[in-house]
């Protein structure tokens, strides 16, 4: 019986956690952000036969240098080191999210001009879809897409989502 009070105490306390990590109220932070996995996606076009491929990366942690970063691979289209930070919002940019993600991705198909970028407006959570809106328009995953070119020509597009988090304690 005691053990399974132990037992029953101890559930409960997990659940407690579970809500203090994904409650409403919670204080999400910058500082928090343990590990990000993101869904990635690269449209090749310097590929004379194009190459669109969408990849969900492991767990990457955060404030990495791209040379002690492992290299992502998006199918045979793309590979490379994706770095990030995570910065709190202050000011007025707090309306409309509570903290931005910046990612480099050290793409491979990129030679001679910077590496593409990306600004991901979060709040800490999924996205809830729009009221009246087609689901398949509304990605409940937050994120963002550039474009960057080689040769001055050829654009590849990236796209980037926040697939998976963990919280720090
Ligand atoms: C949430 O964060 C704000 C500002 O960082 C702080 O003033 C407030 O006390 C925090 N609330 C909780 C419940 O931690
Ligand atoms: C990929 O890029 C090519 C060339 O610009 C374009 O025709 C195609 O529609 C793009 N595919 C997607 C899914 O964006
Ligand atoms: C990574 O590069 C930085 C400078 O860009 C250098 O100081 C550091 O030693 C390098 N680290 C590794 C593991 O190569
Ligand atoms: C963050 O929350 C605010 C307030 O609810 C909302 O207006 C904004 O669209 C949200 N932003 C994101 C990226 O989810």
């Amino acid at each position: 019986m005691a053990s399974g009070r132990v037992l029953l105490a101890s559930l409960l306390l997990l659940a407690g956690a579970q809500m203090l990590a994904f409650g409403q109220n919670n204080n999400f932070s910058a500082e928090k952000v343990g590990w990000i996995r993101f869904l990635v996606t690269v449209n090749d076009t310097w590929d004379p036969d194009g190459c669109i491929a969408t990849v969900a990366t492991d767990q990457l942690l955060p404030n990495k240098k791209y040379n002690q970063s492992e290299k992502i691979m998006v199918g045979s289209c793309d590979h490379g080191p994706l770095v990030y930070t995570v910065s709190n919002a202050v000011g007025s940019a707090r309306e409309s999210a509570k903290m931005f993600v910046d990612l480099t991705f050290y793409s491979s198909v990129i030679e001679d001009a910077e590496p593409p970028t990306c600004h991901i407006p979060w709040n800490g959570t999924y996205v809830s879809p729009r009221p009246g809106k087609d689901a398949r328009d509304d990605s409940p995953l937050p994120g963002c897409v550039t474009s960057d070119s080689r040769e001055g020509w050829y654009l590849t597009y990236y796209w980037f989502y926040l697939l998976d988090w963990g919280w720090a304690p």
